[in-house]
């Protein structure tokens, strides 16, 4: 059944396979940009990062060199930024310790930042044409469905088994081709809610599908309920210019520039709430204006409502452990920002940038 599966496979891969911008190349470098891109984020929507980033950061040296700020002004909006930090990090061993050359093995590629053994495995094979397994969500989809696996594909013990699956198919001879189908034919044909089984060329082969079990399987854990916050935020004025603070380098949005605020508080209403924050993290007292938007945005494990309002600057000498900057509204597009603080800037820049009232 493997050698019908893999024989399959990239018969199909060879007429249907997609045409994207990191498999016309054969850098390994490049590769490894676009495996990190996709380790959460979907084709349509790396392609353009992909492409901004390459240009921006050619090679492994001009990653390693680059400040923080810029290579998280180019990720700006992908989201996931550790992403970002650790492929920067990576880059700096690799140009230190590897001579600028990606590393070809698994144990290498696994020993640096950002890189699991799913990353490690399409590099190799992608990247050096060597047989390597990999097991990322869509694999683990194909796989869980062609062989009719009924256990929850996270316990430790249905992983082992699904990496034997995929080490067991994976050929010697292209396995980069390989390894790209089962991308592909999960994306594609073989997707989470409708697969598309009438165009798939393992359906006499699957299991799931003899037994009518291809929308039922994988199956999932128990979902957790996503917590929804509640976050007020105030884009301070003074003189024509506003306060950004930078988020600690290291933890959720890491290192990503921000219009001061944080969570209400029980029985607090969004004014309050940003008056208390700017007062608790800058030491400033500041008076609340006009709401400038409310922007709702998903984060993996969590969703916010974000309130953000004019605010103008009234008194106390401005103490925090956060770095800081004045900027003027131009400025802000030189600074990376999350995703909902992007959206205040878009509303931001489509109305009068700087109320009269703020400047005074
Ligand atoms: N998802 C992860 N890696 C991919 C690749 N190389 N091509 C398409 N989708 C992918």
């Amino acid at each position: 059944m493997e050698r019908d599966i893999t024989k399959r496979l990239l018969h199909w891969y060879r007429k249907e396979g997609r045409d994207l911008p990191w498999r016309r190349t054969s850098d390994p470098y490049a590769i490894w940009v676009s495996e990190i891109m996709l380790q959460q984020t979907q084709v349509a929507t790396v392609i353009p990062y992909y492409e901004k980033f390459m240009a921006t950061f050619p090679t492994t040296a001009d990653l390693a060199h680059a400040p923080l700020g810029t290579v998280l002004k180019v990720w700006e909006g992908l989201g996931y930024y550790a992403r970002a930090r650790n492929l920067q990090k990576a880059a700096r061993i690799i140009s230190g310790q590897y001579n600028g050359e990606m590393p070809d093995d698994i144990e290498t590629l696994t020993s640096l930042h950002g890189i699991g053994r799913s990353t490690a495995g399409a590099i190799i094979s992608i990247a050096y044409g060597k047989k390597a397994p990999i097991l990322d969500g869509n694999v683990r989809r194909v796989l869980c469905r062609l062989f009719a696996i009924r256990q929850n594909p996270s316990l430790a013990p249905v992983q082992k088994k699904l990496w034997n699956i995929s080490e067991r198919l994976v050929p010697e001879k292209n396995p980069r081709c390989f390894n790209q189908a089962l991308m592909d034919l999960g994306a594609m044909i073989c997707a989470p809610k409708n697969p598309d089984c009438t165009a798939c060329c393992l359906r006499s082969l699957c299991l799931a599908y003899s037994k009518g079990l291809q929308k039922t399987l994988p199956v999932k854990s128990p979902g957790r309920k996503v917590p929804h916050y509640h976050i007020a935020a105030g884009v301070i004025w003074r003189g024509g210019k506003i306060l950004i603070t930078q988020r600690p380098a290291e933890g959720l949005l890491g290192g990503l520039w921000e219009f001061p605020g944080g969570k209400l508080k029980e029985g607090e209403n969004p004014i309050q709430a940003a008056a208390r924050e700017i007062l608790e993290e800058l030491n400033v007292t500041a008076s609340v204006g006009d709401l400038i938007s409310t922007v709702r945005h998903a984060y993996s494990h969590f969703h916010i409502t974000l309130h953000a309002f004019h605010c103008r600057y009234v008194k106390g000498p401005l103490k925090t452990t956060h770095p800081y900057r004045w900027v003027s509204p131009e400025e802000l597009s030189h600074y990376a920002f999350p995703s909902a603080n992007r959206k205040i800037i878009t509303v931001l820049k489509k109305g009068d940038l700087t109320p009269i009232s703020f400047l005074l």
